[in-house]
Parts: structure tokens; C-alpha cells; sequence
């Protein structure tokens, strides 16, 4: 539906009265009626790396789910301040892992005795006491578009990766393009003593995936593939690597939302593509190319319901607060956690 023009006003007047004090970050899953006011849109890490080159902004809009905003948070000065318009806008997939379920599981790695074997990498859906972690016990982030690079690095440091949350980033990463096997993946599951696992299949595996998880891109599955193989044909199949494994081995393309956006943009007129990622970005990007053929991969319905949670009424009542000198919903991360995930984040952002 079309944007209310009465808020659309509201949020265009208030942005203008902030001018360069402002800045606004869009996730390309956010509702268009957002996305309209982002100054940069981009994939998670070209969002990192755009909120750390912004000294001079004194606010920091992020739209998109808190693990971002915290991050930008940490890549931020002290005087720079970060706002998440709704406090709701959590991520399933973030909250599979909390810092108790990481510290058991490396307990249960130092009573197999592996932990100085093992580098911590966690994707950067993840919570800032997360990042801190890995950075404090040698690990990085990383994102949908730097995972491999990541893994490479830390195969460099270590012999084993303890992977956090997504397990199908890092099995389809691992397996997809370092080449690893599925028997070198085991997964830890953190409701389950010593992660459901032995102390021997811990010393045996080079991947010790979490078992998390995106509830939206967990929806896909291989039949799915198939469905729209056989209903568009010559269709190209071009998934996120959030996808399972079954899903992504029978895709065409994988990548993060900022590849998706680029293959799209290369791809000849006439061509045929179903998207295996988020709504929001997969209608947007059905109506930017017109002479392509852009579909859903899955045809039920399949928001991200927290990304969705920052709408029109939320980002006014922000920019309107900070037009009137109120920092409302802001988001802090304290100085120790962010001192030690923006070692990590700072690892990840030097990878070559
Ligand atoms: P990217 O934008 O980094 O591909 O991440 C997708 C995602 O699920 C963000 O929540
Ligand atoms: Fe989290 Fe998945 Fe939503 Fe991204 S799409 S914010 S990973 S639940």
C-alpha cells in the first residue's frame, strides 16, 4: 500500500530540519515506505562499513534489527548516537544464541580438550556480547558476503571453526567453497548437554556449526526448487546462503541481498528468476525490472516479521524526537563489550 502522504511529510520535514546532523541506514528487507528515506541502503556489511565512515553524523538512524544498530553502535564514536526506531525489531536467528548457551559450549570444547584449537566465528547476526566473545578468544564476524574469506582466515589461525548461529552459512559456506565435507560439520545444539555431541565427534569435526537458524529463509525447501523448476522453465534459481543446504545445492546463484541486487542488475531482459530471500527486497526488485521475469521462490508469504517491524509511524516518531532534541530508542552497547567485539569486527572488516 501506498505511504501515508500526511506522514510521508512529517518524516520528509523532519529529516530536513536535521540535515548532515542525521544519518539513515536502510537493510534492504525494509518496507518501501521506510526505504525511502535510508541515505544508503545496503547488506549488513555494507551498513557496518557506512556507519563507521560517518564521524561526522551525531544520529544514526538504523533501519533495520538490533544486532545492526549494536553494531553500528560499536563502530561509532562516543559522541555519535545510534537509534533503532522500534526496540522490537529483534532477529529469531540472533537470539538462538546467548552468551551463557557460548561460554557452556566452550567449556565443553576445553573439557574435550580442543579449545586453543578452535577459532570462534560468528556471522554477524549475532548479539554484541556475542562478537565479544569471538573477539576475545581470537574468532572474527562475518557476513553473507565475506563468510568465505572469514573461514579462510580462520583455518589460518586454527584447525577447527566454531561456528555462530547460522549453521547452514557456515555448512554451505564450509562446504560450498572451502571444499569441506559434510562428515568434517557437526552440529552443536545448545539445549542438549555438551551440544548433543561427544568429546570425540568434537576432536573429530573441523566444523562445529550452531544449530541456528533464519525463520524466514528456513522456509524454502528443495521441493520448492523443484516446483518453480518445472512451472517457469529456464527459470534461474538465486538464493541467500541463509538457505538449507538441500536448497542452496540445487540453486543457480547464492549470495547476500547486495549480490542478489547486482545479479539482478547484470541479468539480460527476458530472463527468468525466482529469489529465495526475504519479500520486502524480492517485490521491490520484481518492481525494478520491469522486463524481468522476478518471483518468490516460495509463493507463500514470507516477511521478515521484526525487520517489519520498523514502519512509517515508528521512523517519524524517531526523526520527529531528534528534530526536537530527544534521543528516543537509542541503542548502547557498554565500553567492554563493544572494546571486544570491535576487535572482531575490526578483524573482519581488515580480511583482504
Ligand atoms: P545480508 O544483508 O548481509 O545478506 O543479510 C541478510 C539478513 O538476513 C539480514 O538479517
Ligand atoms: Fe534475522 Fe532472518 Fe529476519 Fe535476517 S531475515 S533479521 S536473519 S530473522
Amino acid at each position: 500500500p501506498a505511504s501515508d502522504p500526511a506522514l510521508v511529510e512529517r518524516a520528509r520535514r523532519a529529516k530536513a530540519a536535521l540535515g548532515d546532523r542525521l544519518f539513515v541506514l536502510g537493510h534492504h528487507y525494509q518496507r518501501d515506505e521506510v526505504i525511502q528515506f535510508a541515505d544508503v541502503t545496503g547488506d549488513s556489511f555494507k551498513l557496518a562499513r557506512e556507519a563507521a565512515a560517518r564521524p561526522e553524523a551525531e544520529y544514526i538512524v538504523f533501519c533495520g534489527v538490533h544486532f545492526m544498530a549494536e553494531s553500528a553502535d560499536i563502530l561509532t564514536s562516543d559522541t555519535q548516537k545510534v537509534v533503532l526506531p522500534d526496540l522490537a525489531a529483534g532477529c529469531s536467528m540472533a537470539d538462538m544464541a546467548t552468551f551463557d548457551q557460548v561460554e557452556e559450549a566452550w567449556e565443553a570444547l576445553e573439557d574435550a580438550g580442543i579449545a586453543d584449537t578452535v577459532v570462534p566465528i560468528t556471522y554477524m547476526n549475532s548479539s554484541a556480547d556475542i562478537k565479544a566473545f569471538c573477539g576475545r578468544h581470537g574468532g572474527a564476524v562475518c557476513t553473507s558476503s565475506n563468510a568465505r574469506r572469514a573461514l579462510e582466515w580462520a583455518f589460518e589461525q586454527g584447525e577447527k571453526v566454531l561456528f555462530l548461529p547460522d549453521q547452514h552459512l557456515g555448512r554451505n559456506t564450509a562446504v560450498l567453497e572451502l571444499g569441506l565435507s559434510l562428515d568434517d560439520c557437526v552440529v552443536y545444539n545448545p539445549h542438549r548437554p555438551n551440544g548433543g555431541l561427544t568429546e570425540q565427534q568434537l576432536r573429530d569435526a573441523k566444523m562445529i556449526l550452531w544449530r541456528g537458524h533464519c525463520s524466514v529463509h528456513g522456509r524454502f525447501t528443495a521441493a520448492c526448487v523443484d516446483e518453480v523448476r518445472a512451472r517457469i522453465p529456464g527459470v534461474n534459481v538465486l538464493v541467500h546462503p541463509e538457505c538449507r543446504h538441500e536448497v542452496v545445492l540445487k540453486a543457480d546463484h547464492i549470495g547476500s541481498t547486495e549480490y542478489i541486487i547486482k545479479t539482478l542488475e547484470q541479468a539480460p531482459a527476458g530472463s527468468s528468476w525466482a529469489v529465495g530471500t526475504e519479500l520486502n527486497l524480492v517485490k521491490r526488485l520484481a518492481a525494478r525490472f520491469p522486463d524481468k521475469d522476478v518471483s518468490f521462490l516460495d509463493r507463500t508469504v514470507c516477511y521478515c516479521s521484526t525487520m517489519n517491524r520498523i514502519d512509517l509511524p515508528h521512523l517519524v516518531m524517531s526523526l520527529e524526537s531528534l528534530a526536537a532534541g530527544r534521543v528516543v530508542n537509542q541503542i548502547t552497547v557498554d565500553p567492554d563489550t563493544t572494546h571486544w567485539a570491535k576487535v572482531a569486527l575490526d578483524r573482519m572488516l581488515a580480511l583482504p
